[in-house]
């Protein structure tokens, strides 16, 4: 079996190859598919094979595919882009006929009213009309998001948002890396929609809590409304754009769209999900 990795030169994507090794897959049987040769070096002392994958080039993905089986599409990082992008690498599989074809997509994707979910929405229903054989990984936050306010926490004691009460049910990148890694080498998995969190859906006080233990001094969340914060955000600077996407964002966030969590994670992976403070000490 060989599985090719695309955003191999990524955080998660480096993880994702991690994971795959210490489960003793053959590292000449990964394919690290990456935009720039030179950054998987290291990838290739371990003896991975290394190729280039560009979403905008289709034929890098095409040629990429040769010899290829298995596949996890990690979710391109060009927001409003990546349907097209996506696209792409499903139309190579497709023509290549992989045998199970893995997508990193968002929290119930499909019904979510997050302001991301539509070009995951978009990618799940490209997949299921390609007619291949997959699996969606639907991957809450990331922990290692909160580094800023860390940042801000060890700095000024507080953080801010407009989540209200909403909860996040974060995993650190590990464990969303192993769960790609286990539901790419095992069988049984194709044809699964994964709704993977974290084992405990915090609330900010949760992370401000966890933020005092992190940083070692006491830190408030300062909850604020969407338009105290749109104000927040365009007084630090941040362009129109921006400052509607964040407030959408934290808008999801209280309406409950990362508030799911029911173990599945966990049980992929074999152990619990790396609590929140323990996430944020590795950042930190
Ligand atoms: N669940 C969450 O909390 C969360 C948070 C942030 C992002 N995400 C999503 O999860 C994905 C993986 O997260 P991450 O932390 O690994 O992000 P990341 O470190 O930014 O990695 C993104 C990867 O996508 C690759 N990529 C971007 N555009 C591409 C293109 N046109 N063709 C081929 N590869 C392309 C990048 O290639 P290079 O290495 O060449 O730059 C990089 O390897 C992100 O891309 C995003 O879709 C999820």
């Amino acid at each position: 079996m060989t599985t090719l990795v695309t955003g191999a030169t990524g955080h998660l994507g480096r993880l994702v190859i991690a994971g795959l090794l210490e489960r003793g897959a053959e590292p000449s049987s990964i394919v690290a598919g990456v935009r720039d040769l030179a950054r998987a070096a290291d990838l290739s002392a371990l003896g991975v094979r290394t190729a280039v994958v560009d979403y905008d080039r289709p034929e890098t993905v095409a040629a990429a595919l040769e010899d290829v089986d298995t596949v996890l599409l990690i979710s391109g990082s060009e927001v409003g882009r990546r349907v097209d992008q996506h696209r792409a690498v499903i139309d190579a599989a497709v023509a290549a006929g992989v045998s199970k074809f893995v997508y990193t997509s968002a929290p119930q994707a499909p019904t979510s009213a997050l302001i991301l979910a539509p070009e995951h929405k978009a990618t799940e229903e490209l997949i299921a009309a390609s007619g291949l054989p997959a699996v969606i990984l639907r991957n809450n936050w990331y922990t290692e998001n909160y580094a800023g306010d860390l940042a801000q926490a060890r700095e000024t004691g507080t953080i801010a948002a407009s989540v209200g009460d909403g909860r996040v049910a974060s995993a650190s990148r590990r464990d969303f890396a192993d769960a790609a890694a286990v539901v790419l080498l095992e069988d049984g998995h194709v044809g699964q929609a994964y709704e993977l969190g974290g084992d405990v859906a915090w609330t900010f006080d949760d992370l401000a809590a966890a933020l005092t233990e992190v940083v070692g001094r006491p830190v408030e969340y300062r909850a604020l409304s969407t338009e105290e914060h749109a104000a927040a955000l365009e007084a630090a600077g941040l362009d129109a754009g921006t400052v509607g996407f964040v407030t959408a964002l934290d808008a999801g966030i209280r309406d409950g769209a990362l508030a799911h969590t029911d173990g599945t994670l966990a049980r992929l992976i074999g152990r619990p999900t790396t609590p929140l403070v323990e996430g944020l000490r590795t950042v930190a």
